[in-house]
């Protein structure tokens, strides 16, 4: 089945009935259909010219400790049926890697992050369908992969971005990300590269605001 599922919901769709707090719809994928959800969510993010293949994003994730997640929300002319909308990838990184953009991004983080005993988290991917932004999707896929990090043992969250992702920049601030580190390209400062990062505590999980269902495909 591809990525869009058919629900019996009422007008509206599942999160707004009667004033009743949104409640946001998470899919959390196993590697092979996650990474094929995403090559064609990716589809839909027209901004960003290079897409991640399913091939790329499994490579990537196999043998390491990861958490693909999908929202789904309701077609504004359609309500019964429920599209993904939003997603994220959060995956562990080593001291230990060998694939050259994460033996990268370690170097970078050197004497930014600290690695030796500690679980470090890297958001990877993620991002929101243009029509559903500013709902919330994406704090709420965030607020999850917190919940999921801190129980499965991270102690720290870490993130790239680009001066010139002004959306995203926002939204990380929006979310308590500090930035770590400031990497300038010196041809062009809208693509100097921006490093923030989140310790993950009991109290960072205790301040989430989003009401989620989750649900294991
Ligand atoms: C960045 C992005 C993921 C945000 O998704 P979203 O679903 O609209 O985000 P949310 O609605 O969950 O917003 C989360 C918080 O960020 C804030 N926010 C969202 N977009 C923002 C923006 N453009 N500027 C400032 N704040 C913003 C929201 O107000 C919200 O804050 P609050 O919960 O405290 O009220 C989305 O705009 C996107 O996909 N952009 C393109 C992807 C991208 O830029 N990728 C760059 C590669 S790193």
């Amino acid at each position: 089945m591809r990525g869009i599922i058919e629900w019996l919901v009422g007008p509206g769709g599942p999160a707004a009935i009667d004033g009743a707090p949104l409640e946001y719809l998470i899919k959390q994928y196993a590697l092979d259909s996650g990474a094929l959800e995403i090559q064609y969510l990716e589809e839909y993010f027209g901004e960003f010219p290079r897409k991640k293949t399913a091939n790329e994003i499994a490579a990537r994730l196999e043998d390491r400790e990861y958490l693909i997640l999908m929202a789904e929300a309701p077609l504004p002319d359609d309500p019964g049926l429920i599209v993904p909308v939003a997603y994220k990838v959060v995956h562990e990184v080593r001291l230990s890697e060998t694939e050259p953009k994460l033996v990268d991004l370690v170097a970078k983080l050197d004497g930014c992050i600290r690695f030796e005993d500690r679980k470090v988290l890297y958001s990877w991917i993620g991002g929101t369908r243009r029509d559903w932004r500013g709902q919330g999707h994406f704090r709420a896929l965030t607020e999850e992969s917190e919940t999921w990090a801190l129980a499965t043992g991270f102690h720290e969250v870490v993130v790239k971005t680009k001066n010139r992702f002004y959306d995203m920049r926002g939204t990380l601030d929006q979310l308590q990300f500090d930035v770590i580190k400031y990497e300038v390209n010196p041809l062009d400062n809208r693509e100097s590269k921006v490093y923030l990062s989140k310790q993950l505590t009991s109290d960072v999980v205790r301040s989430h605001t989003s009401n989620r269902t989750v649900v294991q495909v």
